[in-house]
């Protein structure tokens, strides 16, 4: 059982590390994840599992912790508008050797299906050379299912034929009715642990950042905090791309909105912006 203190103890420590605050109307469900956690070590209270990791300030449970309370859904072409978006970016785009590489950034990138999408498409346009692909996301288990690449085959149900056939490969024996993202595309894409509500790692500027789905979980507060942050990654024509349930026209965060969900940076041209934090 996980009572109310130990409840409100253990979601405030998962504030302070995610930045995000879960509703009393979890309870239920962070005593669920919990339960699995506290039986792992032995303990068949949460409330003692609790009161332990609150003693022991031990960093590894905490990481545990942290990977069960985050809420991970994705799959593969989720909010396909933007996919389109990234292709008639693509064709418009001048070339030259000075242009440097085109690279996207998948932050919150969960268990990676978004980063290899957005590689697909860019594979589609330039081939293997040509482009970088980051995702980064806050749960390290995420992080390690993303460098796997390995799926349940429903997640893909929206990858263009063409794509699922050419960079996709149909799981056999223990891993029939899953996918295997092909080893040529996943050496091109590079996830690593990043959490957007500290400072940024020294990950370069972006021609694209994918940033959906995560702001949902922030007060206003909060996500103009991170909105502000990932806006100084992106190259001055780059464009950010949000969840189309996450508007951020209201956060004074210095973007303009250009299409459904999708905003063009403007931190050098706009006057009004509240100064932001150094990320
Ligand atoms: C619902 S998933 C979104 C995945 C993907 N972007 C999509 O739209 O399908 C949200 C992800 O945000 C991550 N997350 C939560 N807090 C975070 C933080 N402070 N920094 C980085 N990632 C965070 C979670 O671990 C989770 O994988």
């Amino acid at each position: 059982m996980l009572s109310k203190p130990a409840f409100q103890a253990v979601t405030r420590l998962f504030r302070q590390v995610s930045g995000i605050q879960l509703a009393d109307t979890k309870q239920a469900l962070v005593a669920g994840r919990l339960h699995k956690l506290a039986l792992a070590r032995g303990m068949a209270d949460v409330d003692a599992y609790v009161e332990a990791l609150l003693r022991e300030g031990d960093a590894q449970e905490l990481v545990k912790v942290v990977d069960k309370l985050t809420t991970n859904e994705t799959y593969f072409f989720r909010e396909p508008q933007h996919f389109d978006h990234l292709r008639r970016v693509l064709a418009q785009r001048r070339t030259g050797p000075h242009l440097g590489d085109f690279r996207v950034w998948s932050a919150a990138s969960s268990s990676g299906e978004e980063g290899y999408s957005i590689a697909m498409v860019l594979a589609e346009h330039f081939g293997l050379q040509g482009w970088q692909v980051v995702g980064t996301d806050l749960s390290t288990a995420m992080v390690d299912t993303a460098r796997r690449g390995l799926y349940p085959i429903e997640r893909a149900r929206l990858v263009p034929l063409p794509l699922l056939k050419h960079w996709c490969l149909k799981g056999q024996g223990e891993h029939l009715g899953k996918l295997m993202v092909s080893s040529a595309l996943r050496q091109r894409v590079r996830f690593d642990c990043a959490n957007l509500t500290r400072t940024l790692p020294e990950i370069g500027q972006f021609d694209i950042i994918f940033l959906r789905n995560l702001l949902i979980y922030f007060d206003n507060a909060g996500k103009a905090d991170i909105v502000q942050r990932v806006l100084k990654r992106l190259k001055p024509t780059g464009l950010l791309f949000t969840g189309h349930a996450e508007s951020i026209t209201h956060l004074g965060v210095p973007a303009t909105l250009v299409a459904p969900a999708i905003y063009r940076g403007a931190h050098a041209q706009a006057p009004h912006a509240t100064p932001a934090e150094s990320a």
